[in-house]
């Protein structure tokens, strides 16, 4: 396939480095290419900065997110939760149109410090932004509540631990679970919530998420469901 992923972060690096040996075609998506690859500071996680990067992993494309998008079949949405509408600003409606849209972003507001807050209410999401703003694009929430190397191998941790997904379009849906799937997620480890407004949900765990990371010392975690019966 075709895949196009925005962001050149942690999360755009790891899901794009997964996506290749799997043998798709990907491009990474950026705001100014020249300025991207001209950083040289590693980011949060110690990881070299793009530029170094991009210079290991030759097979992804690198361009902005109009000529990024225009090429692919899916987009995959890896950016910082306050740039998300300006980055799908910059890749223009009619290279959005009809595609579908993996959102593992998070509306985390980093301007007041660690922890961040959420910067949008319970009773909306980013998701849920981004459909409104883009109605013919397919937007499918996924793989945002756990760090980026668990999203692409669910293997490092043992036993059975969960994928949630929202989302309005049910093949747009059939097509994450797939390339989920090809992760090694599986099937029945991978929770269909609903339509679009249940990642208000997933969006309202970054708080929990981030205190445990803090509590266990490792973001090498995820969240387990476990079922009963009642009575
Ligand atoms: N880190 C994780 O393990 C993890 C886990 C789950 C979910 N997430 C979510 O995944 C997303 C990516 O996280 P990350 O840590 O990889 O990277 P990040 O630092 O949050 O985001 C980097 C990307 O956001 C883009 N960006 C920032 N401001 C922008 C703006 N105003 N307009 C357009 N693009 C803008 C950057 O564009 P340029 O390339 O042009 O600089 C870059 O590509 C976030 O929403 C995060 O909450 C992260």
């Amino acid at each position: 396939m075709n895949i196009a992923v925005f962001g050149t972060g942690a999360v755009g690096q790891i899901i794009s480095e997964k996506l290749v040996e799997l043998g798709h075609t990907v491009v990474i998506g950026t705001r100014n290419v020249a300025d991207t690859l001209a950083r040289t500071k590693p980011d949060g996680f110690g990881r070299p900065a793009f530029g170094e990067w991009h210079k290991t992993h030759p097979a992804v494309r690198f361009d902005t997110y109009d000529k990024a998008a225009a090429s692919a079949t899916i987009i995959i949405n890896a950016t910082n939760g306050s740039g998300t509408l300006p980055a799908l600003a910059q890749a223009h409606p009619k290279n959005l149109a009809g595609k579908i849209l993996l959102d593992i972003s998070n509306p985390l507001d980093h301007s007041q410090g660690f922890p961040p807050t959420l910067f949008v209410s319970n009773t909306d999401s980013l998701a849920e932004q981004i459909q409104r703003t883009y109605p013919d694009l397919k937007v499918v929430k996924s793989l945002n509540t756990m760090t980026a190397f668990v999203m692409v191998n669910p293997a490092l941790l043992a036993g059975h631990h969960h994928v949630f997904m929202s989302g309005n379009d049910p093949a747009a849906k059939a097509s994450v679970k797939e390339l989920l799937s090809s992760f090694g997620w599986p099937l029945q480890d991978i929770i269909d919530l609903g339509d679009i407004t249940t990642a208000r949900g997933t969006e309202q765990l970054l708080p929990i998420w981030i205190r445990l990371w803090g509590a266990l010392k490792t973001p090498i975690f995820n969240f387990s469901i476990a079922l009963g019966k009642a009575g």
